[in-house]
């Protein structure tokens, strides 16, 4: 198999905070670390999204348009999911598919806990330069390399020092779609097989939209042909669930699903402006009791 290398859609989203941090959800969301962990070329298309001012040419206007979208989902979803983490209030974190996810070391909530950063060994060791010293808010930090459709995530969580038998805030947040159904179930097996009474299972996903396909393929299609960067290249969907599905999966593993919204539903209720992009995606909680 080819090595992978680190992921796009992770920048392209931790771009998205870099927008939304002081412009939208003001009170609620606020990642100033994003920016910093941005290469400068990637932050001059966060200028110009911040900035308002839409490219008139083709190319430069859809990936205005798909960042600029992209942020307002970011913002939407990023309140839902703190707001679960601070809730729980859990002694361990674990983040599969953290991405550029600044978490531990923006939020304070997370002085008490231990966190586990997972993700696959190309997107994490970009990561882990990309932070270079940075000091981490939370009480721990373990970084846990694992391809999800290869490694054994349990084994890795095991030996990073993950206890079973404590309660777990689990946020698996933008990469459910990435995985295929079978990879989904068999990680939410293991995650369920670690979870403690008390765990939580806090996840976003795609449902089937024909339209949002249709979509996300001429979104990408204008950016191949216009030569611009095409941050979905090389990351395909793979799934997409009902919330009845999703529910009866999450229920296999003694998860039941406290919350599950649509993120343009929880995006009007922060007072972000709609946008085409919100479509298909949902936020889900699920509790172990
Ligand atoms: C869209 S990014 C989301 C990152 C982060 N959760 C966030 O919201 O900022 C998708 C992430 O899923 C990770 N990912 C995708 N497929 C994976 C797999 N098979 N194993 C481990 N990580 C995977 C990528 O490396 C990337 O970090």
């Amino acid at each position: 198999m080819a090595e992978r290398k680190a992921s796009r859609t992770a920048v392209l989203v931790c771009q998205g905070r870099a927008v939304a941090d002081g412009r939208l959800a003001v009170g609620r969301f606020a990642d100033p670390i994003a920016l910093e962990l941005l290469t400068d070329s990637e932050r001059e298309l966060v200028s110009t999204v911040r900035s308002g001012e839409i490219p008139s040419a083709l190319g430069p206007r859809m990936e205005f348009e798909l960042l600029a979208g992209t942020s307002e989902i970011l913002a939407a979803r990023t309140v839902t999911i703190d707001d679960a983490v601070r809730d729980r209030g859990n002694p361990q974190v674990v983040i599969l598919g953290a991405g550029l996810d600044a978490r531990a070391w923006r939020m304070q909530e997370l002085a008490g806990a231990a966190v586990f950063e997972v993700d696959q060994p190309a997107s994490q060791g970009e990561k882990r330069e990309r932070l270079g010293e940075r000091a981490v808010l939370a009480g721990a930090i373990h970084f846990v390399a694992v391809d999800f459709a290869v490694d054994s995530l349990g084994d890795a969580l095991a030996a990073a020092g993950h206890d079973a038998t404590v309660p777990t805030t689990w946020i698996w947040e933008g990469v459910v779609p990435y995985l295929t159904p079978a990879q989904v179930a068999a990680t939410t097996a293991v995650v369920g097989a670690r979870s403690a009474a008390g765990s939580r299972l806090i996840l976003t996903y795609s449902t089937t939209s024909r339209l949002n396909a249709l979509g996300r393929r001429a979104i990408q299609q204008i950016l191949t042909l216009t030569g611009r960067d095409n941050p979905m290249a090389n990351e395909p969907f793979r799934s997409s669930w009902s919330p009845e599905r999703l529910r009866k999966m999450l229920r296999e593993s003694a998860f039941d699903v406290t919350m599950d919204a649509g993120l343009i539903d929880v995006a009007r209720d922060l007072d972000i402006p709609p946008s085409r992009f919100l479509g298909s995606g949902r936020i889900a909680v699920a509790d172990v009791s």
